[in-house]
């Protein structure tokens, strides 16, 4: 489109709003190479988003680009932002990017009549949630079209693939924007002379097509965070000009690496958190131009080639959290130019190789969760630019020489927790020092706090949790960094007493697991998440308390505390998520919890002596998704008003005085994320609960996914969850026969526990409903009729208790069908009849079944009469270890286990097998809060 035909110009000129149309505005056809046509649509552009007063304001004390978009001035070539081309005239480039734009766009708008547009900038405005105009097709000289950051939405237009010529796309930082229709297979065919693709943040939701690896002009390829799926193509190495690659953030996306070429010209390749797995193959030395490579969080196994060491560009180098092993090859010592580090978390063994040392740009430096053996190479101090040193969780031994390390003047993070060193030379008096802002030195045998301390005046951080540190802290230390320090974890020491407070800033106080004794040390006002359990305090807890309205974590668990709970501890409610008081002598009422506002996630008052009736204010606490008020003496009926409590997922009320019928619910959807209910061994009648059995959703299967072997590590259990603070809800409850403390709770679990109760009537139909339930204990109530055919659809049950009821007729033989199915118990009933003698029920002892005088078959002595009734028993009998131990095994091997056996009366062989079984998963369960 050369000329534009006069006719047009004219119906262009009609359109322009009026005040723009006045007889100064009409072209004058003079010496200015500006097209008045496209000057209008400029104007009428900016007027589109600023109106007249606002466009000569400043907007956020910033000058904006279109302030210089005059009516009075012509040339509209020499306007910032905008580019004509010398010939004709016409505007090729228009960057609009940064201007403030603020609303709403559509295929309307003037900018689209700028026809020769070669290049087109729109970034970081905000379109407020716009779809990209299909008007964008009409643009087709676009060589160059950036939208990137602008708060765009939606699906991106068909139109855009009309832009045969573009040379460059950045479509990225919209979120919400969508490439379906047209798909990533269609943009890259269409247009194919793209050299930069920039798509990071859009959803794309499909697997990246091999059409890609078609692009030949391709240098760099953005696709970050895009939702992609299914396999990499591995064509894509090997565009002959990509320079940039990064595919990062993409955890569905999986892979293995190529082989790969000599003469790649690739610099920056990014994989972090994707899929790939397999190994670096050697050849990965033949990207000699690499300066940067990222594979960090994926599964690659296998060793870390030495041919990394050709790569003497590399600048960043991050490998960690993979699955390598084998020593770090010594010829990291070709990568000079090195300035960042990474193994962290993989199986590297063998010691740090002190070749590393000559590394001297190096500014971050990572090889913690490894296996690393040995000292630290003494030359660690030629790494004079260093600013961060994790060498954390390794198996470092012989004596730590502080004096080395803190020598390194730009040091600012150390953390060297959890390795194995026998002694500790701290650094002399006199010497300067590096100033840090966090240190990690838990579980490093330390018996004091170690001195240099005292010269530390910048600790924000500091963790020396785990030690031997022992006695009462000595005054100095109270006097460390007391303006800076937020976040101290003292727990798991021998420490004897801890006073006054000087830390104006303290956040985090972590004292648990000491010798603690006397008062509550009262924190500073700062405090927002304070942890004394497992300690030896005793008194009241002080009103003081009351006053830390910041705090939101407080744990005073496991203490001898006494009194009542101060009423004003409800007046914490509004900044409070969790409130553990569990295991102290505490009486009297529960706080009325009277606050409107309620922002409790976690309350444990068990194991104390309270009294009354649950306070009603608890269904203020609308976030609640933890109730455990387990052995105390509330007298109560059933909390039907708490249905409304959406989130609550755990009501444990063991152990109680609660009284009376569970009754019909109010209303519908009550409890409706509820997974764990435990209301044992109180003095609940009438018939169970039924109609809550149909409304609890969270034990049915809604989705087709089954999270139950998938869960991804970090949100695996249930937790308050903070920045920078995870703190895991704990209870105690029996499963499979077995008290059981669970340090932690798996997201999937779903248990029943309705024993010990006054229970009547039958035991209804839609318990079957309840699909997702590991665990159902109805045991000791006075349940009568038969087992319902409804429990074989409890597919997930691993442990069934109906002992002691008033059960009558025989064991379903459905029942056999649940392969997960570790623990069964139905004795002290009037069953009568056969016991099924495949799967599971092959494992299951006379324990199970006693006090049935009807019931027949192995493992019971007494024969069945009738043979079409009894099956014939496995040849090698109940017990073919060998067979069993798998089922078991099934029954056992979902992570239902983790948890902490507190009693075990029985001697069956499950339990025993049981025992052995956990202790592999006792040493994890260790850590009840954690600081990520
Ligand atoms: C695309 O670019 C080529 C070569 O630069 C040019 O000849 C052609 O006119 C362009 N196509 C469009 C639609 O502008
Ligand atoms: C790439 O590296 C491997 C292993 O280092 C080598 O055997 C191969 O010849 C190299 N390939 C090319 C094309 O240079
Ligand atoms: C190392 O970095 C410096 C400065 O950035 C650069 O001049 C030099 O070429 C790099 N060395 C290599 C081998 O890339
Ligand atoms: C280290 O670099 C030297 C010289 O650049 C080279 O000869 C040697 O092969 C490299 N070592 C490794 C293991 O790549
Ligand atoms: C460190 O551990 C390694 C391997 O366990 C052992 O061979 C070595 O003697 C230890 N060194 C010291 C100083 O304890
Ligand atoms: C259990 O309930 C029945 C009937 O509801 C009642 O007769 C009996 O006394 C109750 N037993 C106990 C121990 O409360």
């Amino acid at each position: 489109m050369k000329g534009m035909p006069f006719d047009l110009f004219v119906v262009l000129l009609t359109i322009i709003p009026l005040h723009f149309a006045s007889l100064e505005t009409l072209p004058s056809m003079s010496s200015t190479k500006c097209h008045e046509q496209e000057r209008s649509a400029l104007l009428e552009f900016k007027q589109s988003f600023f109106d007249a007063e606002s466009s000569v304001c400043l907007l956020y004390g910033h000058r904006h680009k279109l302030e210089s978009w005059k009516l009075e001035d012509r040339d509209c070539c020499d306007w910032e932002g905008v580019d004509c081309d010398e010939g004709m005239g016409y505007m090729i480039g228009l960057d609009l990017s940064k201007s403030y734009l603020f609303g709403s766009i559509n295929s309307k708008a003037s900018l689209f009549r700028l026809a020769h547009l070669q290049s087109l900038n729109l970034a970081w405005n905000n379109f407020n949630i716009s779809q990209i105009p299909s008007a964008i097709g009409d643009l087709v000289e676009l060589m160059s079209l950036n939208l990137s950051s602008s708060n765009f939405k939606g699906e991106i237009p068909s139109q855009v693939l009309k832009l045969t010529n573009l040379t460059s796309l950045d479509l990225s930082n919209n979120f919400g924007l969508e490439l379906r229709n047209p798909s990533m297979e269609t943009l890259v065919q269409f247009l194919t002379k793209l050299e930069h693709l920039d798509l990071h943040l859009l959803n794309v939701s499909a697997p990246v097509p091999d059409a890609v690896a078609n692009l030949s002009s391709l240098t760099s390829l953005v696709l970050r965070n895009c939702n992609l799926r299914g396999t990499l193509p591995t064509t894509i190495f090997e565009l002959p000009r990509l320079q940039l690659l990064d595919l990062s953030g993409n955890p569905k996306l999986s892979g293995h690496l190529p082989e790969f070429h000599l003469g790649s010209p690739i610099k920056s390749l990014s994989l972090r958190w994707t899929n790939f797995s397999g190994n670096i193959p050697s050849s990965i030395g033949n990207l000699t131009q690499l300066t940067m490579l990222d594979f960090r969080h994926n599964k690659l196994s296998g060793e870390i080639p030495s041919s990394l060491g050709k790569l003497v560009r590399l600048s960043y180098l991050n490998l960690g959290m993979n699955l390598l092993f084998g020593e770090i090859p010594a010829s990291l010592t070709n990568l000079t130019n090195l300035t960042s580090l990474d193994f962290h978390d993989n199986q590297l063994i063998g010691q740090i190789p002190a070749e590393i040392t000559s590394l001297t740009w190096l500014v971050y430096l990572d090889l913690s969760f490894n296996r690393l053996t040995g000292p630290i190479p003494e030359n660690i101090s030629n790494l004079k630019s260093l600013d961060y040193l994790n060498l954390q969780s390794n198996n470092l031994n012989g004596t730590l020489r502080l004096d080395v390390i803190l020598k390194l003047q730009h040091l600012n993070g150390l953390q060297l927790s959890s390795n194995e060193f026998s002694s500790i030379i701290e650094p002399g008096m006199n010497t300067s020092l590096s100033n840090l802002s966090s240190l990690g030195l838990a579980s490093s045998n330390l018996s004091e706090l170690p001195i240099f301390l005292s010269y530390q005046s910048r600790l924000q951080w500091l963790d020396l949790s785990q030690n031997r540190i022992y006695g009462p802290t000595p005054p100095w230390f109270l006097n460390v960094s007391t303006s800076q320090l937020q976040f101290l974890n003292l727990s798991r020491n021998l420490i004897t007493s801890f006073t006054a407070f000087k830390w104006l800033n303290l956040g985090t106080l972590d004292l648990q697991f000491n010798d603690i004794q006397g008062l509550i040390p009262i924190p500073p006002k700062s405090i927002t998440s304070y942890l004394v359990s497992n300690n030896k305090l005793s008194g009241e807890i002080s009103l003081e308390m009351c006053q830390l309205s910041s705090i939101g974590i407080l744990d005073l668990s496991k203490n001898k505390l006494s009194g009542v709970i101060p009423p004003c501890l409800s007046n914490l409610s509004d900044s409070l998520s969790v409130l553990n008081l569990n295991g102290n002598d505490l009486y009297g009422r529960f706080p009325q919890l009277q606050n409107d506002v309620c922002k409790l996630k976690m309350i444990d008052v068990s194991d104390n002596q309270l009294q009354g009736l649950l306070p009603r204010g608890l269904a203020n606490c609308s976030t609640l998704e933890f109730l455990n008020i387990e052995n105390n003496q509330i007298v109560d009926t059933f909390p039907s008003w708490m249905g409304l409590l959406s989130y609550l997922k755990v009501l444990i009320l063991r152990s109680n005085r609660f009284h009376g019928a569970i009754g019909e619910p109010e209303a519908h959807d009550q409890f409706p994320n509820l997974q764990i209910v435990d209301l044992s061994m109180n003095n609940f009648s009438g018939s169970l609960p039924s109609e809550y059995f149909d409304m609890w959703s969270a034990m049915k299967v809604h989705d087709a996914v089954d999270t139950y072997y998938d869960v991804g590590y970090k949100s695996s259990y249930i937790a308050f969850r903070q920045v920078g603070v995870e703190y895991d809800y704990s209870m105690t409850i029996t499963n499979k026969g077995i008290l059981m403390k669970y340090e932690r709770i798996l997201v999937y679990l779903n248990m029943i526990d309705l024993s010990s109760n006054n229970f009547t009537g039958e035991i209804p139909n839609s318990v079957g409903s309840l699909t997702k339930l590991h665990m159902l204990n109805l045991s000791n109530n006075a349940l009568t009729s038969s087992i319902p055919l409804s429990l074989a659809n409890l597919t997930k049950l691993e442990s069934l208790d109906l002992s002691s009821n008033k059960l009558l007729g025989m064991i379903p033989p459905t029942l056999a069908q649940l392969n997960f199915l570790a623990f069964f118990n139905v004795s002290d009933n009037h069953l009568a009849g056969p016991i099924p003698q495949v799967n599971q029920f092959r494992t299951f002892e006379n324990d199970s079944y006693g006090g049935n005088l009807g019931l027949c078959g192995v493992p019971l002595t007494k024969k069945c009469g009738n043979p079409v009734e009894a099956p014939p028993a496995p040849p090698s009998g109940a017990f073919a270890e060998e067979i069993d131990w798998k089922i078991i095994l099934m029954g056992f091997g979902s992570g239902l286990v983790i948890g902490v056996v507190m009693g075990l009366n029985t001697t069956s062989k499950i339990e025993r097998w049981f025992l052995r079984f956990y202790r592999g998963w006792q040493q994890r369960q260790m850590h009840h809060i954690k600081f990520v």
